[in-house]
């Protein structure tokens, strides 16, 4: 039986309440840059569903929020490039302050497609919240508004962030030793 909230041995390591303290933050200012206005938040799934819900709870202000699922083509841990859409939106962003809530930004291949998709379907203004990035396996260079914390290049995995499927349950984030990869 795998034993459950174990750490990886790799060199990330975001303990809960750093998660939290961080999440709160970029709450406060989205609300303070979206004052007077009605964000709507889309949650890019699965990876982001813990940081969204965190994050909204952190906006006081009125907003709705809607789920979209990618997939970007490749092994469990790298992406190719190629992107499919797996589920689409169910509202409308004609006109609509989006903020995409994505969980991590790697080669930002996958940020790229979707920014082209939303675009097309003409918001009034579309901006990036991403818990993680990682600046060094950038392919194309996409704008992330609010960021959650930069880390070096390691697999990382838990809050809504999986190892082959599992440990989306860990409350914190950790990462793979490189040759375990
Ligand atoms: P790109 O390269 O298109 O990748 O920016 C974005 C998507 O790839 C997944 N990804 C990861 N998922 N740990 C994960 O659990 C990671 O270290 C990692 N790096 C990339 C993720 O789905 C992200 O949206
Ligand atoms: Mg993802």
């Amino acid at each position: 039986m795998r034993a459950m909230f174990t750490a990886g041995n790799g060199p990330v390591q975001i303990p809960a309440e750093t998660l939290a303290n961080r999440v709160k933050e970029l709450g406060a200012q989205i609300a303070q840059d979206y004052q007077g206005k009605t964000p709507h938040l889309i949650c890019v799934l699965n990876g982001a569903f813990i940081f969204m819900a965190d994050l909204v709870r952190a906006i006081p202000l009125p907003l709705t929020l809607d789920f979209i699922s990618i997939s970007s083509y490749g092994n469990a841990y790298r992406t190719s490039g190629e992107v499919e859409l797996l589920k689409d939106l169910r509202l409308p962003i004609h006109g609509r302050d989006v903020i995409v809530v994505e969980d991590i930004v790697d080669t930002g291949l996958t940020l790229s497609y979707l920014l082209d998709y939303l675009e097309a379907r003409k918001p009034a203004s579309v901006r990036v919240a991403a818990l993680l990035s990682k600046p060094s396996r950038r392919q194309v260079e996409v704008p992330i508004h609010y960021l959650g914390f930069e880390i070096e290049d390691a697999y990382v995995y838990g809050y809504g962030l999986d190892r082959a499927q599992f440990d989306r349950n860990l409350p914190f984030i950790t990462s793979l030793h490189p040759e375990e990869e």
